[in-house]
């Protein structure tokens, strides 16, 4: 198939455009390359560096479009909503005008946990109230609820998946490895591993006193190389004027002192930890249940130990 893959210079999409070579597809990258790199697009896919508002000339004999492309950071979405707003949502309502203008009617869109906000019970359901607590999450779930009004209205075929949190790396067939390089970096594992690689003094513990077996957050971590195989199976399930939602994660939660402890071992460094003061917004625990994308479309992770995602991203570093 002919596909477009929309922030495919990221993490993610560099794994998924990647996995999507592999298995035969005609590969076009669109990326803007404002938190991406060139050298993510897996060889045999062509790069087009444009925005997701300049889609039109390159979405003409596009079977399905992957769109990853979006502003991601929690933090710069409550000091600047206006930005979250226009990129998230009025840049996917653009993508998706055009999307209907050349006749594309297909598309897997890059939701997000944070679409929940702070739940009232785990594992996380589809069908449980979304409730985000910032503009970041506000935005990806107006996305989600324009995705359902677009297949009602035009038959659009919509997948949205509401990753967990992300972590690991990915070898390809030919040996490439793609891994996180996000230049302001959230993400706890890669922040950990920093250190591990004396990049920086410390990581920060954002509260230690959560309602949680040892104070610290609790988090769903799922491996990018099974995340990413999730998509294939979406592009399959895409069926017209039908928009599904899943939640991708593993269903077990690892806190933030569980995750040190992996990454101490997997690196053989102390990992020196500062508590801080916990973030605004943020969750005491979030883990998914996947049960429905287990059930419907028979994806179930490979590489759900917590250990394997750490020592897959460390490997992936260059040291
Ligand atoms: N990493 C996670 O744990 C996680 C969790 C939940 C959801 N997500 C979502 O998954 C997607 C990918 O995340 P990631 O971690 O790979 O982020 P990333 O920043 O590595 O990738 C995003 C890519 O999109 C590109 N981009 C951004 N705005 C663009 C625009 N307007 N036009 C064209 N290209 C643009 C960037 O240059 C970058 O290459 C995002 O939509 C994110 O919100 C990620």
């Amino acid at each position: 198939m002919k596909l477009l893959v929309t922030g495919g210079a990221g993490y993610i999409g560099g794994v998924v455009a990647a996995q999507l070579v592999e298995a035969g597809h005609e590969v076009t990258v669109l990326d803007d390359l404002s938190t991406g790199h060139a050298d993510a697009v897996p060889p045999g896919a062509r790069f087009v560096e444009a925005t997701i508002t300049e889609a039109a000339d390159v979405l003409p004999g596009t079977d399905a479009v992957f769109h990853f492309a979006a502003k991601s950071l929690v933090g710069e979405s409550v000091e600047r909503p206006g930005l979250y707003w226009a990129h998230n949502l009025g840049g996917t309502l653009a993508l998706l005008d055009s999307m209907r203008a050349a006749g594309v009617g297909r598309i897997v869109f890059s939701s997000t946990a944070a679409t929940y906000g702070e739940p009232e019970r785990h594992p996380i359901l589809e069908t449980d109230p979304t409730r985000p607590t910032n503009p970041y999450g506000a935005s990806k779930l107006a996305v989600d609820t324009a995705l359902t009004a677009f297949a009602r209205l035009y038959g659009l075929a919509a997948v949205s998946l509401r990753y967990f949190n992300v972590a690991g790396a990915y070898t390809a067939a030919d040996g490439r490895t793609y891994r996180e390089r996000h230049t302001v970096e959230t993400h706890l594992i890669p922040n950990v591993l920093a250190v591990a690689r004396r990049l920086r003094e410390s990581v920060g513990v954002f509260g230690t006193d959560y309602p949680t077996p040892d104070g610290t957050c609790v988090r769903d971590y799922i491996h990018v190389a099974d995340l990413a195989r999730a998509h294939l199976l979406a592009l399959d399930a895409c069926s017209e004027g039908e928009h599904r939602i899943y939640n991708l994660g593993n269903g077990t939660g690892f806190s933030v002192t569980e995750v040190l402890s992996v990454c101490r071992e997997v690196t053989g460094h102390e990992i020196p930890a500062v508590v801080r003061e916990r973030r605004p917004g943020d969750p005491a625990v979030l883990v998914a249940s996947s049960e429905k994308i287990q059930r419907d479309l028979g994806w179930k992770p490979e590489r759900a130990s917590i250990r394997e995602i750490v020592a897959d991203a460390w490997a992936a570093l260059p040291r």
